[in-house]
């Protein structure tokens, strides 16, 4: 199937195209003359290769802020997320130094369900459930950690909504605690600054194919002063300290370092122009009425989320097909039930599944953001013109009236992203 080039992709969250110049980076690493050796030979092949990795380890570290020693190469974030939370929770509890962890509700898949097999282990978990914006206080992280706390995992934006989490707050909240500090930040990377000394964070997870590098690849930054310790997840070679053994992949690890080498001054010459496009976007959406944004009104400026009241989610999701955009609650073929993220936030389950999440990257044009929106106000203004809901949100219903909440936070979705 060929990708529908005159329609506008809008789904950066779930994945990014590899920018040309990370591509180059790769190539580098491929053929008879590239740095192809294995970065664990001791002749110059391998030694090219592990200068090769040792640079890219650079190219992570000042993007966040970080020693480049602490890099754990893996594949992806969610391999990361893995490795941070089974890896930390269960060499901190064989030494007998407490078995609790805390998070949150909204955190992705990749952290959920690592905490759901510390729990059948036999270990504690406390899932913190946020405020209406998806936001956790430092505060609120503080006073579920308990002198068995050994993690907390907080990702720093949310893939579904955009919600920015205070880090350095909840970082310095835990400063005079033991307990190690997790950050996924696979959707902050270049979007937002990421300092991972100044705010106290242990380990950090991050993504290439989220920020325009190639899919399979991925990082673990681990602090090495206090040094942090984990139980590896995988058992073979050595390589990298046997924290994760493997043959490391030098095209991808050279993609990866390159993509967070361009991803470095993201937050001032990319992010504005997104935060740009992304309120024209919701202003546009907002003036059709029945429009809620979810999660913060001004959050990571390439996510946003919006419930479309009295419409169904499955017929807005069919009269939008083959738009870019990640829809419903329901949208994709791996994806069961309604949104574990805008059920945490208390979202009635017909609004999170009447939901869109729109995500603008490096090459998101204005032009994109329009042609979006108007099918985006085609499609409900038809569908509305059906909907009895409509007519009495018109005639004064509110929508808290049509829509009631739900008693209870649901499991964790598999939403793409
Ligand atoms: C916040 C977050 N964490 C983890 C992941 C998983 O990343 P990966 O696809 O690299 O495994 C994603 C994306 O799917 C994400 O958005």
């Amino acid at each position: 199937m060929t990708t529908p080039a005159e329609l506008p992709y809008l789904d950066y969250a779930a994945t990014t195209p590899v920018d040309h110049r990370v591509m180059a980076a790769m190539t580098d690493c491929l053929g008879r003359e590239g740095v192809f050796g294995n970065p664990s030979s001791r002749h110059p092949w391998g030694r090219a290769a592990e200068a090769l990795v040792a640079d890219a380890a650079g190219q992570v570290g000042a993007l966040i802020g970080g020693d480049p020693a602490g890099v754990v190469w893996t594949s992806g974030a969610t391999e990361a997320d893995n490795l941070a939370i089974l890896g930390c929770a269960r060499f901190a509890r064989e030494r007998g130094r407490g078995d609790h962890v805390v998070s949150v509700r909204t955190e992705h898949a990749a952290v959920l369900e690592p905490l759901e097999q510390l729990r059948r282990e036999g270990m504690h978990v406390t899932l913190l459930t946020p405020e209406a914006d998806g936001r956790v206080t430092p505060e609120a992280v503080r006073a579920a950690v308990t002198e068995d706390t050994v993690l907390v995992s907080v990702m720093h934006v949310n893939n579904e909504i955009g919600t920015v989490q205070d880090i350095a707050g909840i970082g310095a909240a835990l400063a005079d605690h033991p307990a190690r500090f997790h950050v996924d930040a696979a959707q902050s990377a270049g979007r937002l600054p990421i300092r991972v000394d100044a705010w106290g964070v242990d380990l950090l997870s991050l993504s290439a194919h989220k920020i325009y590098g190639p899919k399979g690849v991925g990082a673990l930054w681990v602090r090495r002063r206090p040094r942090v310790r984990l139980a590896p997840l995988l058992h073979g070679g050595g390589q990298q300290g046997g924290r994760r053994p493997g043959t490391l992949a030098p095209h991808l690890i050279a993609g990866m370092g390159r993509a967070c080498e361009l991803a470095q001054d993201g937050p001032e010459t990319e992010a504005p122009g997104l935060r740009t496009l992304r309120r024209s976007l919701r202003d546009r959406l907002l003036a059709l009425d029945g429009v809620v944004v979810n999660g913060q009104d001004d959050g990571s400026p390439h996510i946003l989320n919006m419930s479309f009241g009295c419409v169904h989610g499955d017929a807005l999701q069919a009269e939008l097909e083959g738009l870019g955009v990640s829809a419903g609650s329901a949208c994709s073929s791996s994806a069961r039930g309604p949104s574990h993220v805008l059920r945490a936030l208390g979202v009635p389950d017909a609004l999170a599944h009447s939901s869109l999440r729109f995500s603008l990257g490096r090459w998101t044009t204005e032009a994109d953001v329009d042609r979006a929106a108007d099918r985006v106000e085609d499609a409900v203004r038809r569908l509305r013109a059906f909907s009895p809901a409509w007519r009495r949100y018109r005639s004064g219903t509110s929508l808290e009236a049509l829509y009631r909440r739900n008693p209870e936070p649901a499991q964790p979705s598999n939403r793409e992203g």
